[in-house]
């Protein structure tokens, strides 16, 4: 598949009615925008192995968020695949946005305007998205909001924040951590950065991004779905290895992970050396081998579960996964802390789907607070990739006027900053 440049954007200050074009569109088109009426965005989300829609009034209030999940396409090749990631996208695209509007109470006419990633990920995955968010902006004669899949993730803690109304102080630090991503930024307030691209009206947060650091081989996500591949633990691997690491039972761990290094930027990541190492422990162990033959001999039955799958490991086993664990964890925290500290971040943000992990979570809340600072998280679905955090990255970029026509197209490298 064909990747071209990323489509031109308008910018539009036109007061209280907004103008948008579109390719194809009568020029002209008005969306009223009212600061009284609320403006409800639909979210379309396509760029690796989730299918996911949303509808979010005022980048604030989630209406509905359906994700159809494609990890039981993708299990028994222990990843994604990009062909299959495509062709299930495209079966699933249509019901899952029906089913998102269903949730919502709403018509496919009472959207304000569509929200749809378009990069970075996986191009074949990408275009599915990307084409029917066209489509129904061109049907609709809706604006269309092309979004950046990473600040769709920094919106999701926003997002989590406002349900309990409360709103990270910037500047913050943000990590990004999931199967493909594990990048650190510096997130301030756009008009402290840029004062002529503050938004004029309120109530829409556009932020500006410094990229700090980020892995140089290796995400974190990918590391625990290797070290789950080769421990025959399934796929994908943070959910189990995070439920195991807390079964361990004060077993001393059969090999000690020292701090990762990482030469010049100490803000960078490195998660290959560490998932290297477990191999190695594991192949110059050989009393491993029938007990990982025995979880994969259970993996083929289907028996995958947690309770399925603790007895069929041994304390050994139990303390190996914890030891890996406490290296991922120590190392994110340390860096992402780090860098705060440098940048005197008034805020740690964490999203992405290794942002569910209960011992990351827990670190970082006891070392954030123990720092006089406040850590955020998405809850648990909204960590992992879901439409809701797109739909809310789109409402700050549709106050801020900028659209897209009809050649938006997929940019699998596209970068936040
Ligand atoms: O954000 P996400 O849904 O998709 C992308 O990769 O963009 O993240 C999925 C990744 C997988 O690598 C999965 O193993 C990891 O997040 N993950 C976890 C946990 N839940 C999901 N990693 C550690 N602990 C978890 N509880
Ligand atoms: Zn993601």
């Amino acid at each position: 598949m064909r990747t071209v440049a990323p489509a031109r954007c308008w910018r539009y200050r036109s007061g209280p009615l907004l103008r948008y074009r579109s390719e194809g569109l009568q020029l002209g088109a008005t969306v009223a925008q009212n600061q009284t009426m609320s403006v409800r965005i639909l979210g379309i989300e396509s760029s690796c192995d989730e299918t996911a829609a949303a509808v979010v009034a005022d980048g604030r209030e989630i209406l509905s968020s359906v994700v159809a999940s494609q990890i039981d396409v993708h299990r028994k090749y222990g990843g994604v695949v990009p062909e299959l990631a495509s062709r299930e996208h495209l079966r699933q695209i249509v019901p899952v946005v029906r089913e998102a509007l269903e949730q919502a109470k709403m018509q496919l006419g009472d959207i304000d305007a569509i929200g749809v990633t378009h990069g970075p990920g996986l191009v074949g995955a990408l275009l599915v998205g990307i084409t029917y968010g066209k489509t129904l902006a061109e049907a609709l004669r809706k604006p269309l909001v092309p979004v950046n899949h990473l600040e769709g993730h920094v919106h999701a803690v926003f997002l989590e924040a406002h349900k309990s109304g409360r709103a990270p102080k910037l500047p913050a630090v943000c990590l990004i951590v999931s199967g493909g991503h594990t990048v650190l930024y510096e997130v301030t307030d756009i008009a402290s950065a840029q004062p002529e691209m503050a938004v004029p009206q309120g109530g829409a947060a556009l932020f500006a991004y410094r990229k700090i650091g980020q892995t140089r081989d290796d995400a974190a996500g990918e590391a625990y779905d290797k070290v789950a591949k080769l421990l025959g633990l399934g796929y994908p691997g943070g959910p189990i290895l995070d439920r195991l690491a807390a079964a361990t039972n004060g077993v001393p761990a059969p090999v000690k992970f020292g701090a990762i290094k990482t030469r010049g930027n100490a803000y960078d990541f490195s998660f290959s050396g560490l998932k290297t190492a477990v191999l190695y422990h594991v192949r110059e162990h050989p009393e491993y081998v029938p007990e990982i033959r025995s979880r994969e001999e259970a993996l083929a039955r289907g028996e995958r579960k947690y309770e399925q799958l603790l007895p069929l490991c041994s304390p050994q086993t139990l303390a190996l996964v914890r030891e890996f664990q406490d290296a991922v964890v120590r190392d994110l925290v340390n860096r992402t802390l780090g860098a705060a500290e440098e940048l005197s971040a008034e805020s740690v943000l964490v999203s992405g789907g290794v942002a569910a992990n209960s011992q990351l979570r827990s670190t970082f809340e006891e070392r954030v607070r123990a720092k006089g600072l406040e850590s955020f998280f998405p809850s648990r679905a909204l960590s992992t990739d879901n439409a809701a955090m797109i739909a809310a990255a789109a409402y700050s970029r549709f106050r801020a006027n900028e659209f897209a026509d009809t050649s938006l197209n997929a940019d699998p490298g596209l970068k936040l900053a």
